[in-house]
């Protein structure tokens, strides 16, 4: 009788919660729209997180810092900035969460990357990385229902994601959900090498971030909680395995000693108009050389073709976390994992050694003189045969967040110059993807076009500035360029505020909120300031 009344109130609870859930409006219409209470400032911009009951995720640890920090940040537009965007992975994307069909002690969350029913590699590691503040602090971590259950979770999925695809980018919903695979128009008729089965996978454009967005979050979870057992559980080992796999083929030159064309392991053809979206040579890519040590890269984290496959920022945030990995390898205990805990460390040396001998280079001159000084940057994309492309994207990794990678210091002199050269105000030259105008002056890139600065761009120059100045510039444009809706955009428009890319973009959102605590860290007097 008990159990059964337990029945009963289970199945009436779970009917509630979908008949509430048929009333939740769609997140990509709803933050295309204001919404009141708007904020008290000159912006009066939109409360735009979903109510209580359509929330994706509860963590009452994010509500005390959101009613804490109200009384950190002074200016009420600035404030709700980071109400809204902070919590909006948790609030939005964490679309199931379970465990796996054959073992239940495997935690399992998807996260969707806002406007697309997908899971991203990239995304979903940078999803969570913005509540590592608030990991770090949970003392429950180990508990069912708390963040460091989210990233476990995420961490088993993309384990499996990397074990079935590894060159992929972006997976379709586990199984177990019982969520529909989503359709992808633009990827249904893409040639690639190796095949992949479109119910488990989105898209398959190989990029080397992918596979260190893995070793980034599992490297965050392990940094925050110490819990070095989690990994020897599942099919942790197994993934960096086969992450190791994939680096060292895409090691691979475009010919051989002999002058015979290799084949390359990973090649890639989409019908298309547009130049970023397909490779040359009919999959090959551009040519690269043997013997830099640099890992290939088909696409950035823009998710737009490379130029040339030696793509720089990449391969350090590959580096930076490969290193950390190794650590937890070696805790493992068993010989198999001390070898290659070596082996990973090994390679990290390998590409940070052709890092600093092949992709830093010589300040070349610019028609207006404006870069008349002499010293080396760093590329943003070589070949090894010597062609190398200066620019900066805004998506991570990029140069510009190289410090943020934990591949260098800020303070690195090879490091300033890149940084200034890629965020030269003054000159068209600097940096052919430095969007200007009197809206949002930022990094841009391809993917959106000239033009079109990102948000995302502007958040981490602030992140990696300690000039008050230049995060008080950069600040006051992020809150004006939200069109009133009180979120980050994927870009703007640099002349028109209106015209912006992508209403619903987590990743950038949280990143808002990482670096709203960073300066509450580093620099609170500029949370005091005033954006009126
Ligand atoms: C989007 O939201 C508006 C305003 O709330 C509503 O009128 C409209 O029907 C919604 N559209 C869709 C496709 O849900
Ligand atoms: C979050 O809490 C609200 C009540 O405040 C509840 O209605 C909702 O179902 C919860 N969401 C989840 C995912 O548990
Ligand atoms: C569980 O299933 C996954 C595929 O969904 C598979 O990769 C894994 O090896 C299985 N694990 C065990 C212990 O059978
Ligand atoms: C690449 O260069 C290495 C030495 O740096 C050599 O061992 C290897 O055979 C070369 N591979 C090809 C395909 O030329
Ligand atoms: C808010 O400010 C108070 C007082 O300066 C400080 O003690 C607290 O740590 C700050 N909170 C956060 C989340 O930074």
């Amino acid at each position: 009788m008990v159990n059964m009344k337990y029945h009963y109130l289970v199945s009436f609870l779970t009917l509630a919660k979908c008949i509430l859930a048929q009333f939740c409006p769609d997140y990509s219409n709803f933050s295309q729209q204001p919404h009141e209470p708007y904020s008290s400032g000159i912006h009066k911009l939109s409360y735009q997180r979903p109510i209580p009951a359509c929330r994706t995720f509860n963590s009452s640890a994010m509500e005390s810092l959101l009613t804490s920090m109200q009384s950190n940040i002074t200016d009420p537009d600035l404030y709700r900035l980071f109400q809204n965007t902070y919590p909006n992975t948790l609030d939005t994307a964490i679309k199931w969460r379970g465990h796996a069909a054959n073992n239940t002690a495997e935690e399992l969350t998807f996260i969707i990357t806002g406007d697309i029913n997908a899971m991203w590699l990239r995304d979903s590691a940078n999803q969570l990385q913005s509540y590592l503040p608030l990991l770090k602090a949970e003392k429950d971590w180990n508990g069912m229902d708390g963040l460091g259950s989210l990233y476990r979770g995420v961490i088993n999925l993309q384990a499996r994601y990397i074990l079935t695809s590894p060159y992929c980018n972006s997976f379709q919903p586990p199984k177990e959900s019982g969520i529909p695979p989503a359709t992808n128009d633009a990827a249904a008729n893409d040639v690639v090498e190796p095949p992949y089965d479109q119910a488990k996978v989105f898209e398959c454009k190989y990029e080397l971030d992918s596979l260190a967005s893995f070793l980034q979050i599992s490297s965050d979870y392990y940094e925050a909680t110490g819990d070095g057992a989690f990994f020897g559980r599942f099919q942790w080992a197994s993934a960096i395995q086969a992450i190791m796999n994939v680096a060292r083929a895409m090691q691979t030159p475009t010919y051989g000693d002999d002058g015979m064309v290799l084949q390359s392991p990973y090649m890639f053809t989409r019908q298309t108009t547009r130049a970023t979206e397909t490779f040359t040579n009919d999959g090959l890519g551009n040519p690269v050389v043997n013997g830099t040590g640099l890992i290939r890269s088909g696409f950035r984290p823009s998710d737009d073709a490379t130029i040339f496959q030696l793509f720089v920022p990449s391969n350090m945030m590959f580096v930076s976390y490969l290193s950390a990995c190794a650590a937890i390898m070696k805790e493992l205990g068993a010989s198999a994992s001390e070898s290659l805990a070596s082996e990973m460390e090994a390679l990290a040396g390998d590409v940070k050694s052709g890092i600093e001998q092949y992709g830093v280079v010589a300040l070349a001159p610019t028609p207006d003189h404006s870069h008349s000084e002499a010293g080396t940057i760093y590329a943003y994309e070589i070949d090894g045969f010597g062609s190398v492309n200066i620019m900066d994207d805004a998506n991570i990794p990029s140069l510009l967040s190289a410090p943020l990678l934990g591949y260098l210091d800020r303070s690195e002199e090879v490091y300033q110059r890149t940084r200034k050269r890629i965020l030269d105000y003054h000159t068209v030259s600097g940096n052919p993807y430095f969007m200007r105008g009197p809206v949002i002056n930022a990094v841009g890139g391809p993917h959106a076009g000239p033009g079109m600065a990102w948000p995302m761009a502007s958040i981490v120059r602030i992140m990696t500035s300690d000039d008050d100045g230049e995060i008080l510039q950069s600040l006051r444009e992020l809150v004006g360029s939200t069109d009133g809706l009180g979120l980050m955009h994927e870009s703007v428009n640099t002349f028109d505020a209106g015209k912006w890319t992508r209403q619903w973009f987590s990743w950038a959102n949280g990143l808002f909120g990482q670096m709203i605590l960073d300066l509450a860290d580093r620099k609170p007097g500029i949370l005091r300031e005033s954006f009126q």
